[in-house]
C-alpha cells in the first residue's frame, strides 16, 4: 500500500517539478520520501535555493510560510492546514508592536517558530542552530526583545552574557521534558553523551546536572553524534529525530529522554496527505505581499549569518 503511494508521489513530483522538504520530527516514512530533511535553518536555506516550481512542505505551518516568503512566485503546499505550532501561537503581531512602541530603539529577534505577521515586525529571525551567533552580532547598546521561546532565550542569554526581554512562550512538547525525566534516563545510561534541544524547559537545571550536556538544534545533534567517539546518546527533544540519528549512525544507540515527547502537529502530515496535496494542489500557503516583503528581510538577515 505504502509502496503504491510512494510511486504515485514520485511520479507526480516529476510531472509537477516539485520537491518535498521535511522536518526531522516528521513520521519516518515521510522523512524517507523527502528530497531534503533537516532542521528549521537547513529547511529555510533549502527553500531559498530550490529551482523546483512546487514545494510540498512536510512540517508545520510557520515552516511552510517561511518557504513561501523566501520563494515569491512559487507554489508552496502544506498537506494539512491544521499542522500548527503551540509555540508560534503564544505571540501575536500586536504583542510585538506593543513592545516596539515602548522601546523605539529596540531590536526584535524572532525565532522562526512565529507567524509571518510576527516575522514582519522583527529585525532579524533566528533558529535554534544560529540564535547565539545572530544575537552576538547585534548592536550591544540596543535593547532586545527575544520572542517567543523563553527557554531558548534563556540559553542565548547564558551563552552571550547579554540580558534580553524574553516573551514567556513555550512549546508544549519541550516544556514537558523536565529535570525528573532527564535524571532517571541519565542514571540508566551514565556513559552516554547528553544531547538537548534549547526549547526544553530544563536548560539551566540540565547544565547543573550534567555540565557537559550539548545544547543544540536537531541537525546539530545529527552532526555531533556522527563525529563523536561516544556510542550511546541520551536525546532530549521530539522523538522523530531518532529516525535521522539512527540513519546516520546505525552502529550507535540513541535513547529518548521521554518516549511520549511527540509533536502531534508534525505527525499530522502523512504519505496519503502528501499525495493528495500533489494531486489537488492543496493547501496553498500564501502570504500578503507587504507582510512577505518585511518578513523576508528578517529571514534573509538570518540566513546571511550562517
Ligand atoms: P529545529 O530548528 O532545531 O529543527 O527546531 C524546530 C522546532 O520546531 C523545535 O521544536
Ligand atoms: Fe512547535 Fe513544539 Fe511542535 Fe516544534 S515541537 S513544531 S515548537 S509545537
Amino acid at each position: 500500500m505504502n509502496q503504491d503511494i510512494v510511486e504515485q508521489i514520485e511520479s507526480l513530483k516529476k510531472e509537477r517539478n516539485a520537491i518535498i522538504l521535511a522536518h526531522s520530527y516528521q513520521r519516518d516514512e515521510v522523512q524517507d520520501i523527502a528530497d531534503f530533511v533537516g532542521d528549521s535553518l537547513g529547511l529555510s536555506r533549502e527553500a531559498a535555493k530550490t529551482d523546483a516550481e512546487v514545494i510540498v512542505f512536510a512540517g508545520v505551518h510557520f515552516m511552510a510560510e517561511t518557504a513561501a516568503i523566501l520563494n515569491p512566485g512559487k507554489t508552496v503546499l502544506i498537506p494539512d492546514l491544521e499542522a500548527g505550532c503551540s509555540l508560534a501561537d503564544t505571540i501575536s503581531a500586536a504583542d510585538v508592536q506593543a513592545w516596539k512602541d515602548e522601546n523605539p530603539d529596540g531590536l526584535v529577534v524572532a525565532y522562526v517558530n512565529t507567524t509571518a505577521d510576527v516575522k514582519a515586525l522583527a529585525d532579524v529571525c533566528v533558529t535554534s542552530a544560529n540564535a547565539v551567533s545572530v544575537v552576538t552580532a547585534l548592536d550591544p547598546d540596543r535593547p532586545i526583545f527575544f520572542v517567543p521561546d523563553m527557554f531558548l532565550g534563556a540559553h542565548v542569554e547564558r551563552e552571550t552574557g547579554r540580558k534580553m526581554s524574553l516573551w514567556l512562550g513555550e512549546c508544549h512538547v519541550h516544556a514537558g521534558i523536565g529535570e525528573k525525566e532527564i535524571n532517571s534516563r541519565l542514571a540508566e545510561h551514565s556513559n552516554a553523551e547528553f544531547l538537548i534541544h534549547p526549547e526544553c524547559s530544563c536548560g539551566s537545571a540540565c547544565l547543573y546536572l550534567k555540565p557537559d550536556a550539548k545544547i543544540m538544534s536537531t541537525e546539530g545533534m545529527v552532526r555531533f553524534s556522527q563525529s563523536s567517539e561516544a556510542d550511546e546518546f541520551v536525546v532530549a527533544t521530539e522523538v522523530g529525530i531518532l529516525h535521522r540519528l539512527e540513519r546516520f549512525s546505525p552502529e550507535k544507540r540513541f535513547f529518548p529522554v521521554k518516549e511520549s515527547a511527540v509533536c502531534e502537529y508534525m505527525k499530522m502530515i502523512t504519505l496519503e496527505k502528501i499525495l493528495d496535496s500533489l494531486l489537488k494542489n492543496q493547501f496553498k500557503v500564501e502570504i500578503p505581499p507587504d507582510i512577505a516583503k518585511k518578513a523576508r528581510r528578517s529571514l534573509e538577515s538570518m540566513i546571511a549569518v550562517g
